[in-house]
């Protein structure tokens, strides 16, 4: 099997096809900041409604909203398959009998809760004691719990993909998004079994296997995904991952901010504050997540980061669950610069190619420089002269 460099884990990998995913101008992604989802599920209702909603679609729930650490959608699915991995082996490296990702099919039971955990915490609540936490001096809470909105990554080293004995499956050329094509798809499935996700899904009345489209028909339109539009919370920000601080102004106009996209910067620069989904598994999943900030650092770097005892990529401390620590901090007290980005999510249906954070404004542009949003990172507040009410 070819090898890959992933810069999620610092280190080479096997991987069945040779490609720079590096290189392209142009590639999906998104941040997700776990501190705002209240589990309202809309993300999930409006792309139900949106491409899910015929015969056979039923269960298939291509977003959708966990609780950590009990929720699962299917049942288990991460645990089970990091049980079959060993020490540094991603899914590629772990592959057997000749195939060329190591998986597995969930059972039919699997798929029968998708809100199985819901709201679940970890620990035993002490009935009618206070719970107290010092977050400043590292003591989180015993009991907490938070919420995982989960989707299609449009991986870059995508499992489905690679499984494929139909080649049914590709990555469109112009942002990345992973397709599948259903004409050339014969329901073999190994895709289903490839996924560490979970995210494509067998179709019983076609006889076909469909999977997440990343909305692509509005990202051709300049608009964000409907999970992203639709998100009450406003959690999430969508745009493109690999525009660096190298990139010119948007659309080549002088007028329009040069430079990276407002997520390349959370997730790329050195204030690295959004993290991959288990990127042991190799796959270079292209959603990132500002994780929990009450959390206990253990647990979110056995999810968030390759968790092994050897840091070998450029992650802001000297072993995981440090980065894992400084990154909850930044989440906590952002920067100027990522207060300003934090602004720009839910501000606009429109996609943000560039941005620029000036005193009190952030100001987004698209991938044609043309202004897509301005507003104020603090909004003024007016305090009236006189007598206050008070409830004294
Ligand atoms: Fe290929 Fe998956 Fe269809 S493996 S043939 S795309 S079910």
């Amino acid at each position: 099997m070819a090898q890959t460099y992933n810069p999620q884990l610092g280190r080479e990998h096997s991987y069945p096809y040779e490609h720079r995913e590096e290189e392209r101008d142009y590639h999906w992604g998104m941040v997700i900041n776990t501190n705002r989802c209240i589990n309202c599920n809309t993300c999930s209702f409006a792309c139900k409604s949106t491409w899910t909603s015929g015969e056979g679609e039923e269960y298939m729930w291509w977003m959708n909203v966990e609780t950590e650490p009990y929720g699962g959608y299917p049942m288990g699915w991460d645990m089970r398959l990091l049980d079959d991995l060993e020490a540094d082996q991603t899914i590629f490296d772990a592959a057997e009998n000749g195939e060329q990702v190591r998986g597995y099919i969930a059972e039919k039971q699997a798929w029968e809760y998708p809100a199985l955990g819901d709201d679940q915490v970890h620990g035993e609540y002490p009935e009618g004691e206070v719970v107290e936490s010092d977050l400043e001096n590292d003591e989180y809470h015993d009991i907490w719990q938070f919420y995982l909105p989960r989707l299609c990554n449009h991986c870059k080293n995508p499992a489905c993909l690679a499984a494929c004995p139909r080649k049914a499956i590709y990555k469109r050329e112009e942002d990345g998004i992973v397709l599948l094509d259903q004409e050339r798809c014969r329901g073999y499935r190994r895709c289903v079994k490839a996924c560490p996700y979970h995210k494509p899904m067998y179709n019983p009345e076609t006889g076909v296997t469909e999977k997440p489209v990343g909305c692509y028909p509005r990202i051709e339109e300049g608009n964000v995904p409907r999970c992203v539009s639709s998100c009450i919370g406003k959690t999430r920000l969508h745009g493109n991952i690999n525009r660096g601080p190298d990139a010119g102004p948007a659309g080549g106009k002088s007028s329009a901010a040069s430079g990276r996209s407002p997520i390349n910067y959370l997730v790329h620069s050195d204030e690295k504050v959004a993290l991959p989904l288990y990127p042991q598994f190799g796959t270079q999943p292209q959603v990132f997540y500002m994780p929990p900030y009450h959390v206990p650092p253990e647990f979110l770097t056995q999810m968030f980061t390759p968790n092994t005892e050897v840091k070998e990529n450029e992650w802001p401390g000297d072993t995981y669950e440090e980065s894992v620590r400084i990154v909850q901090e930044r989440a906590r007290n952002p920067s100027h610069e990522v207060l300003g980005i934090l602004q720009l999510f839910g501000a606009t249906t429109r996609l943000i190619e560039t941005y620029n954070v000036k005193e009190n404004r952030v100001k987004g542009w698209d991938r044609n420089g043309e202004k897509v949003v301005d507003v104020p990172i603090e909004e003024p507040m007016e305090v009236r002269e006189g007598e206050q009410w008070t409830n004294q």
